[in-house]
């Protein structure tokens, strides 16, 4: 068996030049088949609100949410290192809740980092989770639990000041301990300063390609994701396409009274004639 991921390794795969590939995941059967393709880190991001439970924003992901799809993940790898997101609004209301929050995605869910979205304002939180002994990893850029605040989804650091202060905050939370950096909606040119002066491996989401890895949310780029695909998407499948061609296959068997068949029924066991 491979041996596991775990935060030195990913030091080392920045040291090496070795790029990091991570995928989003919340459940076990994608879990198993991103660890079996030999996927580095898989992130049970709080994106889970969007792809998967239908909401328009992250910002209703509970800590119950992020614990029950992380456990489902945390099962099913064996190579992988698991990351949990904090969700909105679980590391601001008081250092006791948030550590507490932290403790459970790791000892519940089975996660082996946590992963927060903010920079020098929520430093101090992060050095004290990992003097804890709870692997952090950092999130700039496009924080879409600050959606409101930012007025959008939109790409940020694109103004001098505004890259100055991106570029402190990373600064800032290397200092704080984290392990890894997510760098998402963030000109090329600022990912690759902030790349070649921290320590830590960043992971790029629309950073273009001089981070350290590269992550994106396994719905969108597998084509299951429905409507708006944002510009930093590439999509390498279309499974909706080969959904929709099963289910409509299956309709029209079950209308037509083609299926089951013979060979997907059970008959009586047949009695000897004595
Ligand atoms: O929640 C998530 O999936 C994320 C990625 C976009 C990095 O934070």
């Amino acid at each position: 068996m491979e041996e596991k991921v775990t935060t030195l390794t990913l030091r080392k795969f920045k040291k090496e030049g070795r790029k990091i590939v991570a995928l989003t995941a919340y459940d076990f059967p994608t879990a198993k088949i991103l660890d079996n393709c030999g996927i580095d880190m898989i992130l049970v991001g709080d994106s889970l609100g969007m792809v998967v439970l239908g909401y328009q924003s992250t910002i209703p992901v509970t800590m119950e949410d992020m614990i029950h799809h992380t456990k489902a993940v945390s099962r099913a790898v064996n190579r992988a290192f698991v990351v949990a997101d904090m969700p909105f609004m679980s590391y601001h209301i008081s250092k006791e809740q948030t550590m507490a929050n932290a403790a459970r995605l790791i000892a519940e869910g089975g996660a082996h980092a946590v992963k927060l979205e903010g920079g020098e304002e929520i430093a101090s939180i992060v050095k004290t989770i990992v003097d804890a002994g709870i692997p952090v990893v950092g999130h700039l850029g496009l924080t879409p639990q600050s959606v409101h605040q930012l007025g959008g989804y939109k790409v940020q650091g694109k103004e001098k000041e505004k890259a100055k202060k991106i570029f402190n905050d990373a600064k800032v939370l290397e200092q704080a301990g984290i392990c890894a950096l997510v760098l998402e909606s963030i000109p090329m040119e600022l990912a690759k300063n902030i790349a070649e002066n921290i320590s830590v491996p960043t992971i790029g989401i629309g950073a273009g390609p001089y981070c350290d890895g590269q992550i994106l949310v396994t719905h969108d780029m597998l084509g299951i994701t429905q409507g708006h695909r944002p510009k930093f998407v590439k999509q390498y499948a279309d499974i909706e396409k080969i959904m929709i061609e099963g289910i409509n296959a299956y309709i029209k068997e079950v209308q037509q009274g083609l299926f089951p068949d013979e060979e997907h029924s059970f008959t009586l066991e047949k009695r000897e004639n004595k």
